[in-house]
């Protein structure tokens, strides 16, 4: 069998323990005699796969009572629609640009509010976090993207957005460190990086936060579909329609592998560790460098350019980079193509081994190359 490591932004790897799980109980789940996939989810085995995926990802992430945590579909894409229009209530929000999703983000809000960019970092090819310490005004919310894929960057210090409630985008990062979740909102993330398959998206969000009929504040327009109101999946344990069942097991599963490597902590430990051996190499090698600030980087994404100014060479040299990495077994380098160069997605289920390879093959390339 040959298994790659996989650089791939996502969907991405997951922990090959949590694979060869799910495969061991492909075909009969827990002496059902049938998958997963196959199972109704209001069936007396479903039942409690949710529930323990959702008791698994409250314990790591220490999510207070006073939370609800939502199975969804349809992607962070969808949430960049049903946060404005579940919060709207004075009809205006803070928005932070710190590069693609964010912009994604605000042009979907301003479709139902007032949106004010307060900060941005986008006339320096978002390399770095706008600094923004204290936010005030007559805000519904304030959003962030917590890690930014694209261009590999992320908050290390959240602003103080007060009674606000801060909303944050964490895709590319959720359960990669500890994270507190009290100071948030709304965290909502897309599976396919370090959660699961894709096909499921992650709300934890504050249960005032949620508006019913019986809201102090009124109940929402009646022109939003009952599918994209949040009480209509917090009223139902997510199973208001069919959940994403077997993205949500796989989750499960990887909330499991987690907790077995001594929880969230230990993971951000391993992806500080993981982080830095490719950092040191960027910050030392005089051929390869990274792109983003120091202060902003990400433990996740982490994209790298050659220092070659003619367009047309590095553009040539990147796809031999990544065509001879391939090689050797190291996938999916291709920076993305609106910042090029090279990325590698380290997320939580990438091992340190692999990051060590990615290295090694580096320093063999700048050898030959440079
Ligand atoms: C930070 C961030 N937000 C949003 C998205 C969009 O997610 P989805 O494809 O689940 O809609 C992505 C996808 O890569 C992302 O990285």
């Amino acid at each position: 069998m040959k298994r790659v490591f996989n650089f791939s932004a996502g969907p991405s790897m997951l922990p090959q323990a949590v694979l060869e799980k799910a495969a061991s109980e492909m075909l009969d789940y827990n002496g059902t005699g049938q998958s997963v996939m196959e199972m109704s989810h209001r069936s007396k085995a479903y039942k409690p796969i949710i529930q323990k995926a959702e008791a698994l990802v409250r314990e790591l992430m220490g999510i207070p009572d006073n939370y609800k945590v939502l199975f969804l579909q349809g992607g962070a894409s969808l949430q960049f629609a049903m946060i404005p229009m579940n919060l709207a209530k004075k009809g205006k929000a803070a928005y932070i640009d710190t590069g693609t999703w964010s912009v994604k983000a605000i042009k979907e809000a301003k479709k139902y509010l007032t949106v004010d960019v307060i900060a941005s970092s986008k006339e320096d090819k978002y390399t770095y976090i706008p600094k923004v310490d204290k936010v005030t005004g007559d805000y519904d919310y304030v959003h962030i993207t917590l890690n930014n894929t694209i261009v590999g960057t992320k908050w290390n210090t959240l602003p103080d957005t007060g009674d606000i409630p801060l909303i944050a985008d964490a895709s590319s990062n959720i359960l990669s460190e500890p994270l507190d979740v009290s100071k948030f909102g709304i965290i909502y993330a897309g599976a396919q990086k370090n959660l699961g398959p894709a096909g499921a998206t992650l709300v934890i969000i504050r249960d005032d936060l949620i508006r019913t009929a019986d809201s102090p504040d009124g109940d929402l327009p009646a022109m939003v579909p009952t599918m994209l109101r949040y009480d209509t999946h917090a009223g139902e344990g997510s199973m208001y329609n069919t959940p994403p069942c077997y993205s949500i097991y796989v989750m499960g599963l990887v909330f499991e592998w987690i907790k077995e490597k001594g929880g969230v902590e230990a993971i951000g430990k391993m992806n500080r560790e993981k982080a830095a051996i490719l950092y040191d190499y960027l910050d030392a090698s005089t051929y390869f460098s990274a792109t983003t600030a120091k202060d902003s980087r990400s433990l996740m994404n982490i994209p790298f350019v050659t220092g070659i100014t003619d367009e047309a060479k590095a553009d040539e040299i990147n796809k031999k980079f990544v065509a001879e990495a391939e090689a050797a077994g190291l996938v999916n380098l291709a920076g993305h193509r609106s910042v090029g160069g090279m990325r590698a997605s380290i997320y939580n289920a990438m091992p340190v081994e692999g990051v060590k390879a990615l290295v090694e093959f580096m320093k063999n390339f700048e050898k030959n190359n440079a």
